[in-house]
């Protein structure tokens, strides 16, 4: 009898502690909430946690790391049964992972990655995200392919590929890689690459058109071959500044090819103007459904949900046109 009793106590004690998705409320930090990108991944997340039953509060962290420290906080003292974190600073990730640790809550890292050492230290802290590596690669097979197939392309005929590099926010696992393997893909496919010039322009349009504006001045138009971009939104400032001095346009003569990275709206619309070449898609829905689904099976106590050891990742695709390859 008694026997029964603590066995029953036991799994009434087991039962309470398993939460219902409809009692879990996520707290999501978002580094900024004026990201193309990261307005696909907030849906995303939202619509996941709406099917699940699951309740999301999403905060917006500025672009400020202090900011967003300050959320971290908040959410915590609001008693969040679970936190997933865009960082502002993916360095930063060790003082989050501490505080979540500390209240005993899990916290998944989306779309900037800690250190693999950083989530080894607490056995409740996650990464969804995709392979940096592979959307450069990508991107750059793109540039590479276009540039055999059209002779043209090779405006100085020499043979090599002479184009200029638009990149992501400094420190930005997304930055580093796609830069790095974007021009190795290039080299591989046995076409050298000469970078004409570079700069850092945030993931941001506006910043990306005025450096692109500043290039096409001091280079030529007529004197590049390519501009690859680290994300959409940056290949679509350069867009805006080639269009200015009439490339780009329609007119054959005049084009230069660009490439980003995200399949954002924006940019599959200007790849079926024909002002664009490609993009590589960033399933922003696939990780964002997958972020959630972890954080609240981590929240139930029920397992890490889809995770390979601290990892989910989602593949990226080649777009051209509109048309998977
Ligand atoms: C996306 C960018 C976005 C950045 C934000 C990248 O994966 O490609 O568009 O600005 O993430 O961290
Ligand atoms: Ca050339």
């Amino acid at each position: 009898m008694r026997k029964v009793l603590i066995v029953t106590l036991m799994l009434m004690l087991a039962l309470g502690a398993c939460a219902h998705a409809d009692d879990v409320k996520i707290g999501a930090c978002i580094y900024r909430f004026n990201d193309a990108f990261m307005l696909r991944f907030r849906q995303a997340m939202q619509a996941e946690s709406e099917k699940l039953g699951a309740k999301i509060e999403l905060a917006d962290g500025q672009d400020n790391q202090s900011t967003q420290d300050e959320q971290v906080d908040a959410f915590i003292a609001d008693g969040v049964n679970v936190l997933i974190v865009n960082p502002v600073d993916r360095m930063s990730s060790q003082s989050i992972i501490d505080k979540a640790k500390t209240a005993g809550i899990p916290v998944v890292f989306i779309n900037r990655e800690p250190t693999e050492e950083m989530l080894a230290t607490y056995d409740k802290a996650y990464y969804v995200g995709a392979k940096a590596e592979e959307s450069g690669t990508e991107a750059g097979e793109l540039v590479a392919s276009y540039f055999k197939a059209h002779p043209e392309a090779d405006k100085n005929k020499d043979g090599k590929l002479q184009f200029i590099l638009l990149k992501g926010q400094n420190g930005h696992q997304d930055m580093i890689l796609r830069s790095k393997y974007s021009v190795e893909a290039v080299k591989e496919a046995g076409i050298e690459p000469v970078e004409l010039a570079g700069a850092i322009a945030n993931w941001d349009k506006l910043e990306a058109m005025k450096i692109m504006n500043g290039f096409i001045m001091s280079i030529g138009p007529e004197n590049i071959e390519a501009v690859i971009a680290n994300n959409d939104e940056m290949a679509l400032g350069a867009i805006e500044a080639l269009k200015a001095q009439d490339y780009n346009t329609g007119n054959p003569e005049a084009y230069i090819p660009v490439v980003g990275v995200d399949a954002n709206a924006s940019a599959l619309e200007a790849m079926d103007k024909g002002e664009m070449l490609g993009t590589v898609l960033n399933d922003a829905d696939g990780q964002g459904s997958a972020a959630v689904k972890l954080a609240v099976s981590l929240a139930k106590n029920a397992g890490a949900e889809g995770a390979d050891g601290k990892y989910i990742w989602v593949p990226y695709q080649k777009v051209v046109r509109g048309e998977k390859q």
